[in-house]
This record gives structure tokens, C-alpha cells and sequence, in this order.
């Protein structure tokens, strides 16, 4: 039996309007709530057991997957009242776990998208008798993430959370959110409290000369959290850039899912998807997007590397690149709207700025309800 930890209580506050009322792990991503291409490869890796360590919208995530038989796993939830940070989150849901103190315990970042050989790092962890084995990633830009230099033997040297200054950039190499812990050593990490587990329980391991091994694989790997990150990462899963085992059609170049309709004379492209109940009219081009289920694009709108929410409405010839428009928005006819921009649930968008809704509504879990009151912001992408 191999066992997990999934984290999963974030806000998802970057991708708001979308997380507004569904949690960032359970964004359709390529047709099918994110987490389900996760939950996939780790069961192909032979993880059993996922206890979800669920806080913001906690509800949501058992509804989706219940006992988790359909994917071939038993899963279980742990409700944080408040959330606990990270590192809180992992020690309250160990309760849950039925490995013994020495066995491995795998634990998951819920945003990431990764080509990661699971079933590798937990058994090198095994094998080399580490406290912790952490997957790294190297990148381009390592502020928005947590530095870790290594040794030449792979041991790990220091864990700097987000650096603030250029001095502290000292490596490429990154936490890609994926962890193998002994089992004894998340026993280890103080209950009932707020703990950041790359703030505080990385740096204090470290400290107290603990065997923290890190393992640099340059493999695919995404973290879904901003709007650009989420359309490339639903892109990527439907041109087969990377695969999942979850992706629920042929890879190609667009996705239609059953009940979607989408007129011959448009053009779908970049690896876009467009759900149930959506429509693509005439001459429209979707390119690198997602359409969520009952949108409509009309006659000759062109979206680019953009969100459209679940039921919302983009007018005919109007432009969209690198946009987000949440549920229930209406973009009226001949807009050309500026990259960056989100479009709040229920907003409209005349011809020429902005303006509320007549009949203002905003989101739910389940879909529209009306009520609220709409805006629209620009915002940095
Ligand atoms: N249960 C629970 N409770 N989960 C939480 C909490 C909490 O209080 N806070 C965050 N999480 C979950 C999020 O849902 C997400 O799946 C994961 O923990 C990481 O949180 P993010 O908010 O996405 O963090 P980040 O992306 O800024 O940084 C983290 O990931 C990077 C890699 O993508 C850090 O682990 C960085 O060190 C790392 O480089
Ligand atoms: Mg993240």
C-alpha cells in the first residue's frame, strides 16, 4: 500500500473570478475537473490510499469524487475549519494515515500538473533512507516559488520560501510541490496549529541536520495557479504534451466534449475545449482556451489563450486575448478587450466600457443564481 496527502485548501485567490465558488483543483482542465488527471497518474504509480486535506470550499471535493472507486483509489477528506497552512494541513490529515512509521507517505501540491516518475521518487527515498525526498523543478524565474540548492550528492542545502531580493537567488532549482515523507517524520511536525511546511518545517529539518534529498527531474511540470498557467496547462493535457491517463478524448488539437456545438465553418485550435452545452458559431476562431459548459461565442469572435466562464457570453466579432470571463459575464458585440483583463461572474460588457448588469447574478457552485452585484477589473495576468 502506498499513501498520499493531497492539499487542496487553497483559495486559488489568483484565478479568481473562476475559483469564486469552485476550488482551484476542481477547474475543468482538458474536459474534466483538474485533480482528476492527478488522481489518475498517482494511481498508475500504485498510490492506494489519497487523504484530501480540503479547507476553502471543502464540500465541493467529495461531491466530485466520493470514495474515489471510479479511479481506483479509496479517498477520505479532512476538513480544516481554519486553514492550516501547509504544513498544518499534512500533520492534521496524517491522522487519517495507516502507513507505519517508517514507510513513505507521498504528498501533493493540488495544482500541479507534473510528468513526475511517482513511483520512482518514493522508492529512492526508500532506498536512500531520507527523512524527506523533494521533486524540483529548474525554471526560467524562481520568485514565485521556493529555492532549493543541492549538493552534489542531491542533499539539500537551505529552502527559501519566495525570494524577495535578487541576492537571494542562489539556484534555479525549484519545489515543485511533491514530497515523499517518512511517516515519523510528519508525526513530528506540531498539531493544532498554523504551520507553513516550506517556512518553518523545511528550514527547521534542515537545521537540525535531518537527510532532506531533493531530485531534480526537468520533465514536464506546470503549477496551475495563475490564468495563464491554467489555459496552457488544459492546452498542453489536449495536444498530449503531457499525457493523463484522465484526458476524457482522442489528443488533437481541440477537444469538443459530447453536447458541445461547434459550427463546421469555425476554427478550434492551440488545444482548446469547449464543454457540454457550449456553442461556437460561424466564422468564430478559439485558439489555446477554455469554453466552460454552456458558453457561446458567436459569429466571428476570436478568443485567444482566454477563460470563458461557465455560461458566458462573448458577442459576435469581439477580440479577447489572454482574458478571463467569469461565469454568467456577457461580452457584447465588437469588443476588443485588453490582455489581462477578468471579467467578473455576471458582468456586461456594452460595446464601449463597462457597465452592471441589468439583471445582475453572480456564481454558485451548482451554476447561476441571481443576485449580486457585478464589475468588471483589469488585472495583472
Ligand atoms: N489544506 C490546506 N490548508 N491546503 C493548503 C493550505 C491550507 O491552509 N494552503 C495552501 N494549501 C494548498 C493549496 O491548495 C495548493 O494545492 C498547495 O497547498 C500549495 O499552495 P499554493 O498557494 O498553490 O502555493 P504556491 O504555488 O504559492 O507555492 C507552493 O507551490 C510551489 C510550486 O508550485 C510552495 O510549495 C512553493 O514552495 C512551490 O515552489
Ligand atoms: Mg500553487
Amino acid at each position: 500500500m502506498t499513501e498520499a496527502i493531497l492539499l487542496v485548501g487553497g483559495q486559488g485567490t489568483r484565478l479568481r473570478p473562476l475559483t469564486s465558488h469552485i476550488p482551484k483543483p476542481l477547474l475543468p482542465v482538458a474536459g474534466v475537473p483538474f485533480l482528476t488527471h492527478q488522481l489518475a497518474r498517482a494511481a498508475e504509480a500504485g498510490v492506494t490510499r489519497i487523504v484530501f486535506a480540503t479547507s476553502y470550499l471543502a464540500d465541493l471535493f467529495e461531491e466530485e469524487f466520493g470514495d474515489g472507486s471510479r479511479l481506483g483509489l479509496h479517498l477520505e477528506y479532512v476538513s480544516e475549519e481554519t486553514a492550516l497552512g501547509t504544513g498544518g494541513a499534512i500533520r492534521n490529515a496524517a491522522a487519517r494515515l495507516r502507513s507505519a512509521p517508517d514507510e513513505p507517505v507521498l504528498v501533493f501540491n493540488g495544482d500541479i500538473i507534473s510528468g513526475v516518475d511517482i513511483a520512482a521518487l518514493r522508492d529512492g527515498h526508500r532506498a536512500s533512507g531520507a527523512d524527506v525526498t523533494l521533486h524540483l523543478k529548474r525554471v526560467a524565474d524562481p520568485r514565485a516559488f521556493g529555492l532549493v540548492p543541492t549538493d552534489a550528492d542531491g542533499r539539500v542545502e537551505a529552502f527559501l520560501e519566495k525570494p524577495q531580493t535578487p541576492e537571494e537567488i542562489t539556484t534555479d532549482q525549484i519545489n515543485a510541490g511533491c514530497y515523499v515523507f517518512t511517516r515519523s517524520v510528519i508525526d513530528r511536525i506540531p498539531p493544532g496549529r498554523a504551520v507553513s511546511v516550506e517556512r518553518e518545517t523545511f528550514p527547521q529539518l534542515l537545521a537540525s541536520g535531518a537527510h532532506v534529498r531533493g531530485v531534480v527531474d526537468d520533465g514536464y511540470w506546470l503549477d496551475l495557479g495563475t490564468p495563464a498557467a491554467f489555459v496552457q496547462g488544459s492546452a498542453d493535457l489536449v495536444r498530449g504534451r503531457i499525457a493523463s491517463p484522465a484526458l476524457p478524448g482522442p489528443v488533437g488539437d481541440a477537444l469538443v466534449l459530447p453536447g458541445a456545438r461547434v459550427h463546421p465553418r469555425a476554427l478550434l485550435s492551440g488545444g482548446t475545449v469547449v464543454a457540454a452545452g457550449a456553442v461556437v458559431a460561424e466564422g468564430a476562431v478559439v485558439e489555446g482556451s477554455v469554453v466552460m459548459t454552456g458558453a457561446h461565442i458567436a459569429a466571428r469572435a476570436s478568443v485567444h489563450a482566454s477563460v470563458v466562464g461557465r455560461h458566458a457570453s462573448i458577442g459576435e466579432g469581439s477580440v479577447l486575448n489572454a482574458v478571463v470571463v467569469g461565469d454568467g459575464a456577457e461580452v457584447t458585440e465588437g469588443n476588443e478587450l485588453p490582455p489581462g483583463l477578468r471579467i467578473a461572474c455576471g458582468a456586461r460588457l456594452p460595446a464601449h466600457g463597462i457597465r452592471t448588469s441589468a439583471s445582475p447574478v453572480t456564481c454558485t457552485a451548482q451554476g447561476i443564481a441571481h443576485s449580486g452585484v457585478p464589475h468588471a477589473s483589469p488585472a495583472a495576468h
